[in-house]
């Protein structure tokens, strides 16, 4: 079972300020199909709270902070912070994710390995618990 780990990517900096690359298969372990972006969440609001059968993710505050912690079925918690636009996490599949603690400024970029599917979403904890791997 792959786990939930924190990535470094390369900047390039000069007297411009700095540039950030994330590759596909490169920088992040999958190819990437979908990106999309989280904004104007209040502090005290929980988003995520589901597992996906199929996505892997990369997370990236690339604007402000959040948290996020995850849950993987052998019972682990963890918590990642996400507070520098150069870091960000990688989310498996089957690892329940919840984000929280959003900055006022915050924006999470999200990339996805797959094209949106509503199906492949489980938002119920005890059946993510008790799924089977296929
Ligand atoms: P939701 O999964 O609730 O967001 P979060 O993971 O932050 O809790 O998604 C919010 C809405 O956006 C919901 O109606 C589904 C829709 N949505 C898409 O249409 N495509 C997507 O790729 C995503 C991530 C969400």
């Amino acid at each position: 079972m792959e786990k939930p780990y924190m990535l470094e990517f390369p900047r390039h900096g000069d007297d411009r300020g700095w540039l950030v690359v994330v590759e596909g298969l490169s920088d992040i372990p999958f190819d990437i199909k979908r990106i999309f972006y989280i904004y104007g969440s209040d502090a005290d609001v929980v988003r995520g709270k589901h597992a996906n059968r199929k996505s892997e993710f990369v997370l990236i505050n690339v604007c402000g902070s959040c948290k996020v912690k995850t849950y993987e079925r052998d019972g682990t918690e963890e918590v990642f912070v996400l507070d520098k636009p150069h870091t960000g996490i990688y989310i498996p599949k089957m690892v329940w994710k919840d984000m929280y603690d959003f900055s006022g400024d915050s924006i999470l970029l999200c990339l996805s390995s797959e094209h949106y599917d509503a199906e492949e979403y489980i938002r119920d904890m005890d059946e993510f618990m008790q799924e089977k791997d296929v």
